[in-house]
This record gives structure tokens, C-alpha cells and sequence, in this order.
């Protein structure tokens, strides 16, 4: 079979993009293990704010020294409406809903996820620079969708107060 030289070009062209396409994913999933940011853990809507694993709500400590924040996102705050964690430090946010969805978006980082009733969505990151970050919610939620802030303060590392609370370390996430 005859194929023309162009059309040859762009059949390579074509075909080296799929491989680096298909290859960038495959490189951050199982190089880098980022994943989607939900495990399945889902959560009683209307129980969330007294359901133990928000409460307390803000920054806990676990047994393994692992520093969690646990945050509630309702028609139109998230509680708790200020948090402080240490720069450089890994943090798991665990966010669930009492309503409706809601897009917790720590502005300049990626920290972000969204925050759907009945689901505890989970991400982990570090904040490498001390400063004030705002939290805002970047999915519709209603007519006061625009006042829905809260603060985040990230702290030199010397200067944090660990939180007294401590809570049960999570299980390690196996994707169920
Ligand atoms: Cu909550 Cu928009």
C-alpha cells in the first residue's frame, strides 16, 4: 500500500503523541501516585457535624505523627472558618458536605477538591511557603456562594502549635 510522505509524517506525529500522552498518566499514577483525590469513604450528610470523624474539626494529630484536617463545608462557610498547619509539612484534608456540593480551592496551591454530600473526599499536600491563604468555595452552592471563605494560615514550622487533639490513624488507602 502506497502511503503519501505527509500522511506518513503525521501518522508518526500521531502516534508519538498517544505514546506521550498515554505515558505522562501512567508516570503520574504509578511513578508519582497521584490519583483522584476521593477514596469512596462515604458519610451520613446529615449527621457530618457531629459524626467523629469531624469532630474535632481543624488540624488533629494521629498516632503516627501524621498531621490531618478535618473540614466541613455548609451553605456558605467552612468550618472551622480558621486553620494553621506548619510549612512543609504533609497535611491529608478530609472535607464532606452537610448540603449541597461545594469546591474547596485553597487559592495559589493545589489544594483542592471538590465537596460533595455523602462522600468525604481526601487529598494530601504541603505548603512550602509561610503566608495566608484563602479558602474559597469555587463551585455554586446558592446566593451567598460568593461569602463562602475561610482563612488558612500556614506557619514556620518552629512557630506551630501542634493541636492537642489527637484522633486514630486513618487506614491506608487501598482504593476500595
Ligand atoms: Cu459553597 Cu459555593
Amino acid at each position: 500500500m502506497n502511503i503519501d510522505l505527509y500522511e506518513r509524517i503525521w501518522m508518526w506525529c500521531i502516534a508519538a503523541m498517544l505514546v506521550l500522552f498515554l505515558g505522562s498518566t501512567a508516570v503520574a499514577a504509578f511513578g508519582h501516585q497521584i490519583h483522584p483525590p476521593s477514596h469512596v469513604e462515604t458519610i451520613d450528610p446529615r449527621t457530618a457535624l457531629s459524626d467523629p470523624r469531624f469532630r474535632p474539626q481543624g488540624a488533629a494529630i494521629d498516632s503516627h505523627g501524621q498531621l490531618h484536617a478535618r473540614v466541613l463545608g455548609l451553605m456558605f462557610a467552612w468550618l472551622p472558618a480558621e486553620l494553621t498547619v506548619p510549612a512543609g509539612t504533609p497535611v491529608t484534608f478530609h472535607l464532606t458536605s452537610t448540603d449541597v456540593t461545594h469546591g474547596f480551592e485553597i487559592v495559589r496551591t493545589n489544594g483542592q477538591a471538590m465537596v460533595v454530600p455523602g462522600y468525604v473526599s481526601q487529598f494530601t499536600t504541603q505548603f512550602p511557603e509561610a503566608g495566608e491563604y484563602l479558602i474559597a468555595c469555587n463551585e455554586y452552592c446558592g446566593v451567598g456562594h460568593h461569602t463562602m471563605a475561610a482563612k488558612l494560615h500556614v506557619v514556620p514550622r518552629s512557630q506551630w502549635q501542634a493541636p492537642t487533639s489527637t484522633i486514630e490513624a486513618s487506614e491506608p488507602n487501598h482504593g476500595h
